[in-house]
């Protein structure tokens, strides 16, 4: 009986600290979920983060972090991919091979690129090649959806692209064509989508910016439940008294509520902030509960799992392994178009 192939999906996420609230929406669990039903491949994007970390524990550590934080999501390592972006090293000869066609117009527009140089500040050779380590991630697996936040649609752009200008200069797709008429025939770069849930696609942080590590207004997925309620009483509100009226859309702590809780809740504390005599602070309560009984049964299993460290090198030693098997037969056909030589070792 054949069945047809499942599509694979393939993400990315940094050892840069502890993952938060806006990865956790954004892509950890769109990424878990779409695991049901696709090919998933998931890595720790250790040669991403070295963009910026420079030290070797918290880069180890934070590795490990980042596997235990997918498995406590929810991903099966059994079933899906998860390894460790280092460990296939044909991800940066692919890097190499696609900043050989990648203009500098292209690499010029890139947003990271943009602020440095608006802020003044010298970015660095592996800042700004980010980009094309983050298509040679994607385009290395024959990749169909990758789930990400709103921030990196413009890397899978970028991706895009590269794997456009490579099939034109290499794999003989027509020069001049659209990205969309170049089609995947098997032999060609596989150019994939961007998957972002626009219910999530940008989640903010404690101050209403976007949630990041680099602003500090995060809160943490595993946050200890005294730490969690530390990030959540921190959220910023306007000074309506406890008697005024307020409006639930305008409001940090309803929009942070809203990942967590179903319809019937979100209109239950909407009509409470529309009621008056109900503060903040209650609001800050009810979103604590609800946070702490999505997270904290998930809490248990990360930190049962970052107790066994030796257990989750095994699983990423694992991933590596099948990671590597669909990216050799990839990076032979890319050499082969090239004129490189084929590996004899
Ligand atoms: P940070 O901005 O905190 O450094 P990363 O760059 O490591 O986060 O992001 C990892 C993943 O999480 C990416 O797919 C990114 O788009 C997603 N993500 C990060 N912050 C948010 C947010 N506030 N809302 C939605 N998705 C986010
Ligand atoms: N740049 C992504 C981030 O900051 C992480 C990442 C690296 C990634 N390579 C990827 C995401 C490939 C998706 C696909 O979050």
């Amino acid at each position: 009986m054949s069945s047809t192939p499942r599509l694979r999906s393939l993400s990315g996420i940094k050892p840069t600290g502890q993952p938060h609230w806006g990865n956790y929406f954004g892509m950890i669990e769109p990424a878990v979920r779409l695991a049901d039903d696709h090919d998933a491949f998931y890595f720790v994007a250790d040669l991403h983060a070295l963009t910026t970390v420079r030290d070797r524990e918290a880069l180890q550590r934070d590795s490990l972090g980042i596997a235990a934080t997918m498995i406590a999501a929810g991903l099966d390592p059994a079933t899906s991919t998860l390894w460790r972006q280092s460990d296939v090293p044909e991800v940066l000869e692919l890097t190499w091979l696609l900043g050989c066609v990648t203009s500098m117009g292209l690499m010029e527009r890139a947003h990271g690129y943009k602020d440095a140089k608006a802020k003044g500040k010298d970015l660095g050779f592996g800042a700004f090649a980010y980009p094309v380590l983050m298509a040679a991630d994607i385009l290395l697996y024959d990749s169909d959806v990758v789930p990400v936040g709103k921030d990196q649609v413009q890397h899978l752009e970028m991706a895009r692209d590269m794997a456009t200008w490579f099939n034109v200069a290499f794999m003989g797709a027509p020069a001049g064509g659209t990205v969309e008429d170049v089609k995947w025939d098997g032999r060609m770069l596989k150019k994939p989508n961007a998957l972002v849930q626009s219910r999530t696609a940008i989640v903010p942080g404690v101050d209403g910016q976007k949630m990041s590590k680099s602003y500090d207004n995060y809160i943490a997925i595993f946050a200890s439940q005294k730490e969690l309620k530390k990030g959540v009483m921190a959220i910023k509100t306007d000074s309506k008294g406890l008697e005024e009226p307020k409006d639930p859309e305008t409001c940090n702590v309803f929009q942070l509520f809203k990942l967590f809780a179903t319809k019937a809740q979100q209109e239950e504390l909407a009509a409470k902030y529309r009621g008056g005599n109900f503060g903040y602070g209650h609001a800050k309560l009810e979103l604590l509960a609800l946070a702490e009984a999505h997270f904290g049964p998930k809490r248990a299993r990360y930190d049962e799992l970052m107790a066994r460290p030796d257990d989750l090198r095994d699983i990423l030693a694992h991933g590596a392994h099948k990671a590597r098997s669909v990216a050799r037969p990839v990076i032979e056909r890319v050499r082969e178009a090239t004129g490189l030589p084929a590996r004899t070792w």
